[in-house]
């Protein structure tokens, strides 16, 4: 089986790379996919850098272009729901992308025609994410993700992201790569380490832990990928 693993920073893919140790590196596109194999598992590795629009860019080539037959999203995001601390691993049951706004013609925020406000992700790979969590002593919650091209540091617009979209935790790619797996009929899976607490110290924060937190999201995503070989 091929899987693609995804992050949008080169520090979200570091520690995978860092595991598999010997890679071949294919450039594409203006960024360069790694292409590793891990007990019979094909994987293809890539960091779109950030955003939504590069997010979409990379989940569609690793699909179209390397083949991908399920993709899991590695990396970090702050936190809007006041329970959730640095460190903490979030998987997305659902996402949205909070800065859709034609609310002017009477639609809710992140609503787009022919579309939906929120991608589901896929109830086998969480289930999945759960057991192998459990198994590894790992703390894993459940959450609504939501999605912009702002990193937000900003109570207000914080609050209002949590309760228009009761998201759990904010960032700037799952909500655009759900949209591509959703269309190209790939199950997909984002897990997100708390990095900062999306408030007025969240660069602070972030800058401090985002390699950390990046590191719990890879532990997971390898340990699913042990489970995944079955
Ligand atoms: N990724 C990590 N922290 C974030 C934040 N506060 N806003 C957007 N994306 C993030």
């Amino acid at each position: 089986m091929k899987i693609a693993i995804m992050g949008a920073m080169y520090e979200e893919i570091t520690p995978l790379l860092e595991f598999f140790k010997t890679y071949e590196t294919i450039e594409y596109a203006n960024n360069r996919y790694y292409k590793a194999s891990y007990q019979g598992l094909e994987l293809i590795i890539a960091y779109s850098k950030i955003g939504k629009v590069n997010a979409s860019l990379t989940a569609s080539t690793l699909i179209e272009k390397f083949g991908a037959e399920k993709l899991l999203f590695s990396g970090v995001a702050g936190a809007l729901n006041p329970a959730l601390k640095v460190g903490d691993l979030v998987v997305a049951t659902r996402l949205a992308q909070h800065d859709v706004d034609i609310s002017a013609f009477g639609h809710p925020f992140g609503y787009i025609p022919e579309g939906c406000v929120y991608v589901q992700t896929d109830e086998t790979l969480v289930h999945i994410a759960h057991r192998v969590a459990k198994a590894q002593g790992l703390k894993l919650v459940e959450g609504i993700i939501a999605t912009g091209d702002q990193f937000i540091c900003d109570s207000t617009k914080k609050e209002w992201i949590r309760s228009t979209f009761q998201a759990d935790a904010t960032e700037m790619e799952g909500a655009s790569v759900a949209v591509v797996c959703d269309a190209l009929h790939v199950p997909f899976c984002v897990f997100r380490a708390i990095s900062d607490a999306a408030d007025m110290d969240a660069g602070f924060s972030f800058d401090e832990f985002l390699v950390s937190s990046a590191q719990e999201s890879a532990k997971l995503i390898l340990a699913m990928l042990d489970e995944l070989k079955r």
